[in-house]
């Protein structure tokens, strides 16, 4: 396992692909997500577990986003593109919730679900790479947050409570799960039995959006590969101004296996 982890880190560190910044806004010496060659789309592997699919429900899976362009992740237009307050609004957390962030980055909403969730509450920050989780412990530290626990995750396994999340929320990372079959199930299990999968994912359908096509999804995708996984959809929001937000419950029927 030990092995694994150190293996599959070092492929995302290595890998040459960049966030999918807006073509504004690009950090300088990195890649446009705007042009039309956004370097290999290979996703990075776990070498011990089962080769990770290179697509997935007729999908080209994203690279994964390296720690070395976490601050794409702060930058300050992300307030009018992504408008989080809204989102936020919308996710209502409540005080003494647990609340799950699967891909948290370096804890740009994991700061932010800290302070809903309150003193009583708690957030599981999940991350595959243990630089992002750095990066998270120190925005966390100089916030003086005590209530958001870093967890590092595998390509496979997220490290979510069992039943213990009341909402899990996933921005702008579903779309570069290595293994999303895997993935998904390990969330139906993580999530409490009245828990809420929220997915924001920049809207595929919408050539506006100024995101590389392989880190957008549709709708009518997420639902292609959500629903036959035991998720059934049970509220969409269409107000933020480049992403979706779909907001998946357990259906009640487990998935047959295979
Ligand atoms: C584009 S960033 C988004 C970060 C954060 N959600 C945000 O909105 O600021 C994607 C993050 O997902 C993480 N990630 C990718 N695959 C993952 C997996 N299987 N499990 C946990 N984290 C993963 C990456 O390491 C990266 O930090």
């Amino acid at each position: 396992m030990l092995r694994a982890l150190v293996v599959s880190v070092v492929a995302i560190a290595a890998s040459p692909c960049r966030p999918a910044e807006p073509e504004s806004s690009g950090p300088a010496g990195t890649e446009s997500p705007g042009t039309a060659a956004p370097g290999p789309a290979a996703p990075a592997r776990d070498v011990d577990a089962a080769p990770s699919p290179a697509s997935f429900e007729g999908r080209t899976i994203a690279a994964t986003m390296s720690h070395s362009g976490a601050e794409w992740l702060t930058r300050p237009e992300r307030e009018q593109e992504e408008d989080p307050a809204t989102l936020h609004r919308e996710l209502a957390l409540q005080p003494g919730q647990v609340a799950c962030d699967l891909g948290a980055g370096n804890g740009y909403h994991s700061l932010r679900m800290a302070a809903a969730v309150g003193p009583r509450g708690r957030v599981v920050a999940s991350d595959l790479q243990p630089e992002m989780l750095a990066l998270l412990r120190e925005r966390v530290a100089a916030a003086g947050v005590t209530n958001i626990e870093p967890v590092l995750a595998t390509q496979q396994d997220p490290g979510l409570p069992r039943g213990g999340c009341d909402v899990i929320l996933v921005v702008d990372v579903y779309h570069e799960l290595a293994q999303p079959e895997a993935v998904l199930a390990a969330l139906r299990e993580a999530l409490a039995p009245r828990g809420r999968l929220v997915l924001v994912e920049f809207r595929g359908e919408d050539d506006g959006v100024p995101i590389k096509p392989e880190h957008k999804m549709t709708k009518a995708q997420i639902r292609r590969e959500l629903e036959p996984r035991g998720f059934v959809l049970v509220r969409e929001f269409d107000g933020l101004p480049w992403q979706h937000v779909m907001m998946f419950g357990r259906a009640a029927k487990r998935p047959s296996p295979g």
